[in-house]
């Protein structure tokens, strides 16, 4: 069995590693943009360039090392549908993500920001407490990562919300789905959570016309992909005062361009795109798990589907 690997990083070795622990049965060739490579059974990519998309046609299934998959999808048809893109399921992302998001929320909601900025001014005063009552989390996508979000929160009390394209039943949690109950579900929810994959019903979701649903004072938390963000619109509701701020984890461009109005303004917190890492050894172990289903003919999990996107 011969794998093509590409890794935009370039640090292919420890994958070699890896998989040579995983997956000891399979050969490697790593993918140089120019060269020629041998004909390959499998491919495992994150992000590939349009220089690979005719290896990439050629294999028998392509496995994403992360889980979104817009990058691979913008090919469109270039990719040929019968070929199965397989993403990651959680591996290790949905507990890193749950610590991030708990991390923004409870510091929104004991008001450690405000508690920042008083500090930094030499300020010593007591602010007055939020209601966890009037402190409803939204979180907009009810899969792998987004459930494990949920889980994370529920402990702390807080009236918890999900959104997402179907219709679901979660313990404790107010389910909506669909375009009908977005609204109903925007305007309760104080803590908006973003864990959707990008596709071409949520590019664009956070408009100025959704912010606007959320309660005055509401918060925007963005882990998925800054195309779900309508930026200079995010913006203009901060600076309002209707949105009271944001943490965001994802932009339009990456890296966030050092003229983006983002950085000047101390209620938008930035990180680099680090809510949920692709970790390598439980990525590998998973796909090598993958590929030898997918040999046997057994059913193998996270397949996109094509017409989703996702
Ligand atoms: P997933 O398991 O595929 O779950 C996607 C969820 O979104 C599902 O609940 C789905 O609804 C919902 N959804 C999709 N389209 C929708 C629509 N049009 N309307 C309403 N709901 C919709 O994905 P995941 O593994 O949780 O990952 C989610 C995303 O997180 C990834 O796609 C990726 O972009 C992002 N991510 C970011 C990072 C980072 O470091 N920032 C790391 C990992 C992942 P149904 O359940 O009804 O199908
Ligand atoms: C990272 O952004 C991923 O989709 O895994």
């Amino acid at each position: 069995m011969r794998i093509l690997l590409h890794r935009a990083d370039g640090k292919t070795e420890p994958w070699l590693k890896d998989f040579s622990k995983y997956l000891p049965e399979a050969e490697f060739e790593i993918w140089h943009a120019g060269e020629k490579s041998q004909p390959c059974d499998y491919a495992v990519v994150w992000s590939p360039p349009e220089a690979m998309l005719p290896e990439l046609a050629q294999v028998k299934a392509i496995f994403n090392t992360g889980a979104g998959v817009d990058a691979l999808l913008r090919y469109g048809e270039a990719i040929p549908r019968e070929i199965p893109i397989i993403r990651l399921g959680d591996a290790g992302m949905g507990l890193q993500m749950a610590e991030y998001v708990t991390h923004a929320v409870l510091r929104y909601f004991r008001r450690f920001d405000d508690y920042e900025r008083q500090a930094r001014a030499g300020v010593w005063a007591t602010l007055p407490p939020y209601n966890r009552e009037d402190f409803a989390i939204g979180v907009l996508g009810l899969g792998a990562l987004g459930k494990r979000v949920i889980e994370a929160l529920a402990p702390f009390g807080f009236p918890l919300r999900g959104w997402s394209r179907t219709d679901k039943r979660m313990d404790g949690v107010q389910c909506y789905h669909g375009d009908d109950g977005l609204d109903t579900f925007l305007r309760g929810s104080r803590v908006l959570v973003c864990m959707l994959p990008l596709t071409p019903h949520t590019n664009n979701l956070i408009d100025r016309t959704n912010l606007g649903k959320l309660p005055a004072g509401a918060y925007v938390i963005n882990v998925a992909r800054g195309a779900h963000i309508a930026e200079p619109e995010l913006l203009a509701m901060i600076k309002s005062g209707h949105i009271a701020a944001a943490t965001l984890d994802v932009f339009r461009n990456e890296p966030l361009p050092a003229q983006h109005p983002f950085w000047q303004e101390p209620r938008i917190t930035i990180t680099p795109h680090i809510s949920a890492l692709t970790l390598r050894r439980e990525s590998v172990q998973q796909i090598a798990d993958k590929i030898r289903q997918f040999e046997s003919g057994q059913p193998v999990a996270d397949i996109v589907d094509r017409n989703l996107g996702y």
